[in-house]
């Protein structure tokens, strides 16, 4: 399901999503990404509920976001309506309905780039598979030996979960939402925007079993997240009572954010 054409509009990208990337790979370094994690994992910004975090998310206007061009809600909703229609398990149609969320970080007043595009690794080799590598010239990173190998600083096999990854909506989101879900689903979450590793197969280095096994649900999951650009605009209303239900089966009334 997974069409080509979203990838090359990714690809052909907006001079507005290149400059995103210039900076993401300009600044995303193993201290950023420390610093970012002891900002924003104590989770002491805003105490919301899961779809009070979707209207507030809908408020961010911003056209440079390369992962989609439509309201955020829509987006939500659309890929989290896809899923449900091809019946799979009700986690995974909520997974689609909050994936995104995370990108409440831009509210908090944080860069676009620190905040949305494609992740991977720091702190270690990276592949020629990220878009736009020839940006990271200019990242520090870039003249840290003990980052230039293959490994870096990681052990052969470690697991993703002891790898750090650049800093954006993933990470964030899987640390407010993923104690309340099924594993799948926060790991689907946690590596939605890694496209050099389920895309591109790159990093398979770093993975260990869990992470093979936990993998095929990304893919899949990445085919919905993508899909949706072309599909109809839901009804928002119509659907709300659908998705209160689904999201009190997983969550409490208000989340850390
Ligand atoms: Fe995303
Ligand atoms: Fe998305």
């Amino acid at each position: 399901m997974v069409d080509e054409s979203f990838r090359n509009y990714r690809a052909e990208a907006r001079a507005s999503v290149r400059e995103l990337y210039r900076l993401n790979h300009r600044f995303q370094t193993v201290e950023f990404v420390r610093a970012k994690q002891a900002e924003f994992l104590p989770k002491a910004r805003r105490v919301m509920g899961i779809w009070e975090a979707m209207e507030f998310l809908d408020t961010l206007v911003d056209d440079s976001d390369p992962d989609t061009e439509l309201p955020q809600i829509e987006h939500l909703l659309q890929t989290a309506e896809a899923i449900r229609r091809d019946g799979h398990p009700r986690w995974f149609a909520l997974t689609g309905l909050i994936h995104d969320l995370g990108k409440v970080l831009c509210l908090f007043g944080e860069p676009q780039w620190a905040v949305v595009g494609d992740t991977f690794p720091v702190g270690c080799a990276r592949s020629d598979t990220i878009v736009f590598p020839e940006l990271f010239a200019d990242n520090p990173d870039s003249r840290v030996p003990e980052y230039q190998t293959s490994g870096g600083i990681y052990q052969p096999g470690c697991g993703l979960a002891n790898v750090l990854m650049s800093w954006g909506h993933d990470e964030y989101l899987y640390h407010v939402v993923g104690g309340h879900l099924p594993e799948e689903a926060g790991y689907v979450i946690r590596y939605h925007s890694f496209y050099p590793a389920h895309r591109e197969g790159a990093y398979a280095h770093l993975m260990n079993d869990h992470d093979r096994a936990m993998l095929r649900w990304v893919r899949m999951f990445s085919a919905y997240d993508l899909y949706t650009k072309r599909s109809e605009r839901p009804n928002v209303t119509a659907l709300r009572p659908f998705y209160d239900e689904l999201i009190a089966e997983y969550f409490p009334p208000t989340l850390r954010w």
